[in-house]
């Protein structure tokens, strides 16, 4: 199958400069920076790049948002994403471990694109191995040289899963409280310090080197129509191999569970969550559904950042939307009261049916509580509060009927 990040992996000193650069490490950056900035882009928009942080917007497309410097003078730059923060995805940091060099010279590529002298990585807090790993390699890439056109600079978060949504990323790098922004603008056009700023995953730009070297259609041919290239799937929860495997985009949600050894013991699959446990789940009859941005959409969920969590038959959709609640609820940063307030109540309507103590409203209350949240808010968070708990009753009735006992109705 084919591989583009993960191709070198066997190689066992891969996250030195040394190593990276026998296998032809840098040499995507220097023909990079021989091409115009604008040419830069238009072969990444031909690969048909996804942001793989979430969102999946198209990544050429993103860049070209960047005014020029005769509309807004100044710097500009780029944020490096490694907040790694939603639950069932551990792929950056694979990424940040094993191969911290195609991730920096993918960040010089879009410098270069971009126009950007100063870039940042903004890192999960609790990552220290990997900071170290990171901060060596650029130490290294630094004496190489690499870093006289654009320096890179490394910033650590401090523990909220907020902070990995990218305005509120880029008040934290303010020293502000991560409070997501209002979108217009948008960052490419005022980010960091209200210039403009592009904001990209790990492993989006650990992709540019691929595409740079092999061309953007290459890389679009590996992938599904309008989902260039391959993608990394974090596989957890009740298989029997988990970790982490990268497919062409479009693989089917079955050749990705086969992968990670199929459903452990042999049991019976209940649901799989495709990107995160912000999203809504699968279940068995999605599993001829293409991974990608857009059928996984158009099967009623998110592919996200691949963080998919696999769930037998033994799993109870009750307790599972709790924990999620439970978790969306510490993590709301409070600033817009559905969602703080909302939150608060989804996981208490939830703990209560989990306690056997549940009354037949609650199934209302769910629903209308998480209506009046969704939508209503300013980041995508906020939408998950509202979407989690009704999406998991609407695929599980009955787990959550079963909460109720009969003396209550
Ligand atoms: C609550 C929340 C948390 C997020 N956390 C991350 C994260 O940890 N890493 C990431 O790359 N994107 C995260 N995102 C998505 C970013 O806002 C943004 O779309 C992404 O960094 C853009 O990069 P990309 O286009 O390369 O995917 C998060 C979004 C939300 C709503």
């Amino acid at each position: 199958m084919t591989k583009i990040l993960t191709k070198h992996f066997d190689e066992p000193r891969l996250h030195e400069l040394e190593t990276y650069r026998r296998l032809g490490g840098y040499e995507a950056l220097q023909k990079a920076r021989a091409m115009a900035p604008a040419a830069v882009t238009a072969e990444v928009k031909k690969s048909n790049l996804r942001g793989l942080g979430g969102a999946g917007f198209p990544v050429g497309m993103k860049w070209e948002t960047v005014p020029p410097e005769d509309k807004v003078p100044g710097p500009r730059y780029v944020v490096v994403n490694a907040d790694e923060s939603e639950p069932g995805c551990f792929k950056d940091r694979v990424l940040l471990t094993r191969a911290p060099h195609q991730l920096l010279e993918g960040l010089l590529i879009a410098a270069h694109a971009v126009g950007a002298k100063e870039t940042f990585i903004f890192l999960r807090g609790e990552y220290q191995n990997q900071y170290d790993i990171l901060e060596k390699a650029v130490q290294e890439a630094d004496a190489a040289g690499w870093t006289k056109a654009a320096s890179i600079s490394l910033m650590r978060g401090a523990g909220a899963y907020i902070s990995g949504l990218d305005t509120a990323l880029l008040e934290t790098m303010e020293g502000k409280k991560a409070w997501p922004r209002q979108p217009p603008p948008f960052p490419t056009v005022a980010g960091l310090m209200g210039k403009p700023t592009v904001v990209n995953n790990v492993e989006t730009l650990s992709m540019l080197p691929f595409i740079l070297r092999e061309g953007g259609e290459v890389f679009a041919k590996i992938g599904s129509a309008r989902n260039g290239g391959t993608v990394l799937f974090s596989v957890s929860g009740h298989v029997e191999k988990p970790g982490v495997y990268e497919v062409p985009m479009g693989s089917k949600l079955r050749d990705v569970l086969a992968l990670a050894g199929g459903v452990r013991g042999g049991r019976r699959l209940k649901a799989v969550i495709p990107g995160g446990t912000s999203m809504p789940p699968l279940v068995e009859k999605d599993l001829d559904v293409a991974l990608d941005f857009d059928a996984v959409r158009a099967a009623g969920t998110f592919l996200g950042a691949g963080g998919m969590i696999v769930l037998d038959e033994s799993a109870d959709a009750v307790a599972v939307a709790h924990n999620i609640e439970r978790f969306l609820s510490h993590e709301s940063c409070g600033q817009c009261t559905p969602c703080r307030e909302g939150a608060a109540w989804l996981e208490r309507i939830l703990e209560r049916l989990l306690r056997g103590g549940g009354v037949p409203e609650d199934l209302d209350n769910l629903k209308r509580v998480g209506e009046n949240i969704t939508g209503k808010v300013i980041c995508a968070l906020g939408d998950t509060v509202g979407v989690v708990a009704r999406a998991w009753l609407g695929k599980f009735p009955d787990d959550f009927k079963a909460k109720i006992p009969r003396g209550n109705s």
